[in-house]
């Protein structure tokens, strides 16, 4: 098991760039098991959640390599349509290949997918949806879903799911006639994914607003591509939130700021000076501000549930109260227990948690029990005083690629044992 040691930074200084966004790295893997060959992606950042899709890409028959960050993946000879039980177990982005499976074989074997712990994650929404497009669903020990007669339909979503709309999508552009998706996930990484399928014939409409129509199309067509995905907007919010926390003047390249513009919303204040110019943010700041008041995760554009552990770090030392109402995970709260150890004042009722800022946070030994709580839990070491041990550091590892380099970068002292 790796540590990560963090020590008191008093400030963050110098450039960085962003990579490629894991949850639009996710589902564009996915969505090479509907191509019939070969396609590259910049910039890919060789996050363990990524490794593990690859894995199971290379387990159904398909081929992968990098050059450099340049990811290739070529789906030509895949013939398997199992998802092995311990690669799906590993990470929920495994359920991503659901939809694909079933265009390209008419059929798919897999069994729950795993991820995060961040409270259940149940996949009923994908499976009901996949029925009214006519597949059939049998559940034991593996799940078998097999579509003799795929049929588009129009379905409307109960709630906005990111997985469901692109599974949706995915399956939409193989299936003969028109599915039409309401109420879709709107976020800027399945706006990235329908990109990238437009790129080979694909015939989608309306990604990113509140009906998605998709022509079916018999075959996507061959093209050499290399596509640059969308920015990881939550990796850019995770370093935005660590240098607001100690103070800082940096430089993030290769972002999309209007997809961070929530966050930037809510914790701009008189103390920090932000720039935005073409694919760049530069941020200064003292690292002091008051409490935030109310924020409350929900679906794009709304503030995002992913930045919420790394945003309660960052209130623990403002100046005043910031109240988080979480609407998406029921337990994304973990982190808060880790963060009183290091003398922070959060207290959870339900989905409310309420952060009285304080003084200051002390070095202690804690332990990551998920991707964002982790990235939280190095935000709070940054400003803690003395040295924090954070253990568990590979479920940091899922999502942010060697976060000690990018935070060295960046002048602080850590270190990676
Ligand atoms: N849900 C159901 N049934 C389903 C599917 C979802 O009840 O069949 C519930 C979930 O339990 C959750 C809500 O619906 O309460 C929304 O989940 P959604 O399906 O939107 O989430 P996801 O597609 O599984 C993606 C991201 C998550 C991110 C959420 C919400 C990827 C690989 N994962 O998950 O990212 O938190 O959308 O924005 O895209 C992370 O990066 O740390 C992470 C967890």
């Amino acid at each position: 098991m790796s540590k990560l040691i963090v020590n008191n930074c008093q400030r963050l200084y110098g450039k960085t760039e962003i990579k490629s966004a894991k949850n639009a790295m996710l589902p564009l893997i996915a969505a090479c098991i509907l191509l019939d060959f070969e396609v590259g992606f910049y910039n890919c950042p060789k996050i363990s959640d990524v490794l593990v899709m690859l894995e199971i890409i290379e387990s159904l028959g398909g081929k992968y390599r990098f050059e450099g960050d340049v990811l290739f993946v070529d789906c030509s000879a895949l013939y398997l349509y199992e998802i092995p039980c311990e690669l799906a177990s590993k990470i929920r982005g495994s359920v991503f290949m659901l939809g694909p499976l079933i265009a390209r074989f008419r059929k798919a074997l897999a069994t729950m997918p795993g991820g995060c712990k961040i409270g259940e994650r149940p996949i009923g929404l994908h499976l009901d949806c996949f029925k009214k497009m006519g597949v059939e669903i049998g559940m034991g020990e593996h799940l078998y879903l097999r579509a003799d007669n795929l049929q588009a339909k129009t379905i409307t979503l109960p709630f906005k799911s990111v997985g469901v709309t692109e599974n949706l999508i995915m399956l939409g552009c193989l299936t003969d006639g028109e599915t039409t998706i309401l109420n879709p996930a709107r976020e800027p990484e399945i706006v990235c994914l329908c990109e990238f399928l437009k790129l080979f014939g694909a015939k989608i409409k309306g990604e990113g607003g509140n009906k998605i129509v998709i022509q079916g199309v018999k075959k996507l067509r061959k093209s050499s591509v290399i596509f640059k995905p969308v920015a990881d907007r939550i990796e850019t919010g995770t370093l935005l939130l660590a240098g607001l926390s100690v103070g800082c003047e940096m430089e993030l390249s290769g972002v999309n700021y209007v997809h961070n513009f929530n966050l930037i919303k809510k914790v701009f204040n008189n103390t920090c000076k932000m720039c935005f110019y073409s694919d760049k943010i530069y941020l200064k700041s003292s690292g002091a501000g008051k409490g935030l008041g109310y924020i409350k995760t929900a679906p794009y554009p709304y503030f995002p549930t992913d930045l919420q552990s790394p945003v309660m770090a960052y209130a623990t030392t403002l100046n005043g109260t910031t109240v988080i109402e979480e609407t998406i995970f029921k337990d994304r709260f973990s982190v808060a227990s880790e963060l009183n150890k290091m003398g922070a004042n959060v207290t959870i009722r339900g989905n409310v948690a309420t952060v009285n800022g304080v003084n200051s946070l002390t070095g202690q030994e804690v332990t990551a029990s998920d991707l964002r709580g982790g990235a939280s839990l190095i935000i709070a070491g940054l400003k803690a005083e003395g040295k924090t041990v954070i253990n568990n550091l590979e479920v940091i590892d899922r999502g942010y690629y060697k976060i000690e380099n990018k935070l060295k970068a960046l002048g602080a002292k850590v270190e990676r044992i």
